[in-house]
């Protein structure tokens, strides 16, 4: 029986690497019918809100969706609506895998996975100025918000993830030894939570400046790494250049009642409309979701394809450095489904 499937496409490339994406899963024989709706930019013309009720409707009925990154348009009242989109189904937990598919790369054999803290920290939106005199700009603070809930609930995500995919160690990221009293909590309640894991998922942890050293260092010494949304939001971008870039970063958005499943990279407006976006993100964010359900087979048999794809170098996008079209590297990867 096929899945019922929110798909938005999103704004700028991600029109023509859904299309990409949704073709190879359809060729790889995946058992989800989509439920196309709109969000972001491409939202506003038709809903006037780059977040329509019947988008957030179609979630809360399918629980899961596979979305095309949002451009946020100035002025609609809203700070992110990605952030929002989170905020609305509590997808607490941003789950990152950084895994090598091409050899050649800056390293080989990289497979890391970053478990973002996605709904706390300062990415809560409590922030104003300052003013002072006559300039009302005179200041301006930003909050950082820790709960123990929130804390708890990602770094026992982390833990659980460690044990369900047979991963050896979580990685505590922090800044306790300045902010010792948001990222102290964090930490606290880290190590408590750690010890419930105990002789089956060892637990450092580490100071995020140094974290983000140690990944370019040495990456292989990490497995699993935990942190609040921020660091979060930097560090996986870091860890994508790790194994190639943005469009080879997959990431998915989990809560307890819903899933959505995207590429780590924004609309890419400098390259939008030229037809070279490497789709290989969203086709891996595809394979989230299909494992997600269930479906574990298909999406071994997308992964393969992709990876012989990239290996191959024939028919690959410039951003990984061949002169495909986003189309053609699709039809590549189709072709090499086994
Ligand atoms: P971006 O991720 O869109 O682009 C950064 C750089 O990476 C650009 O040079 C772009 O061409 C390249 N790039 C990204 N994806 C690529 C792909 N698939 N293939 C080849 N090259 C790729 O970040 P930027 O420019 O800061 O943000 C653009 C817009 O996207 C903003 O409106 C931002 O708010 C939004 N955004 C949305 C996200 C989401 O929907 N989850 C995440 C990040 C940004
Ligand atoms: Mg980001």
């Amino acid at each position: 029986m096929s899945t019922v499937v929110t798909l938005i496409p999103g704004d700028g490339i991600g029109p023509s690497i859904t299309e990409a994406t949704v073709k190879l899963m359809e060729a790889a024989g995946a058992k989800v019918d989509w439920d196309e709706r709109l969000a972001g930019v491409a939202a506003l013309d038709t809903h006037h809100t780059p977040i329509p009720e019947e988008t957030l409707e179609g979630i809360r009925r399918t629980r899961v969706a596979l979305k095309g990154p949002l451009t946020t348009p100035v002025g609609t009242g809203f700070r992110s609506i990605n952030v929002a989109l989170r905020k609305e189904f509590d997808l607490y937990a941003n789950v990152r895998p950084a895994l090598t598919l091409q050899t050649g790369g800056r390293y080989e054999d990289i497979d890391l996975v970053l478990i973002r803290e996605n709904t706390e920290g300062l990415y809560v939106g409590v922030e104003h100025y300052i003013g002072m005199g006559d300039d009302p700009r005179a200041a301006a603070e930003s909050v950082m918000i820790i709960t123990r809930f929130g804390a708890e609930r990602i770094v026992r995500y982390a833990f659980e993830y460690a044990v369900s995919h047979g991963r050896r160690k979580v990685t505590l990221a922090h800044k306790a030894n300045i902010l010792k009293y948001t990222q102290g909590l964090f930490l606290d309640i880290g190590r408590d939570i750690a010890k419930e894991y105990e002789g089956r998922v060892e637990f450092e942890d580490r100071i995020i400046d140094a974290t983000a050293m140690l990944l370019v260092l040495n990456p292989y010494q990490f497995d699993v790494l935990v942190m609040e949304n921020m660091f979060g939001d930097i560090l996986s971008d870091q860890m994508a250049g790790l194994v190639g870039g943005l469009g080879m970063a997959p990431g998915g958005n989990i809560g307890k009642d819903a899933a959505i499943f995207e590429p780590v990279h924004g609309s890419a407006p400098d390259i939008a409309g030229r037809g070279i976006a490497n789709p290989t993100a969203m086709m891996l964010a595809g394979c989230m979701l299909l494992e997600h359900l269930g479906e574990h087979d298909v999406s071994t048999r997308i992964r393969t394809a992709i990876t012989t794809t990239l290996e191959a170098r024939k028919v690959v996008t410039p951003d990984v450095g061949g002169t495909a079209r986003t189309e053609e590297y699709a039809e590549a990867v189709i072709r090499a489904l086994k």
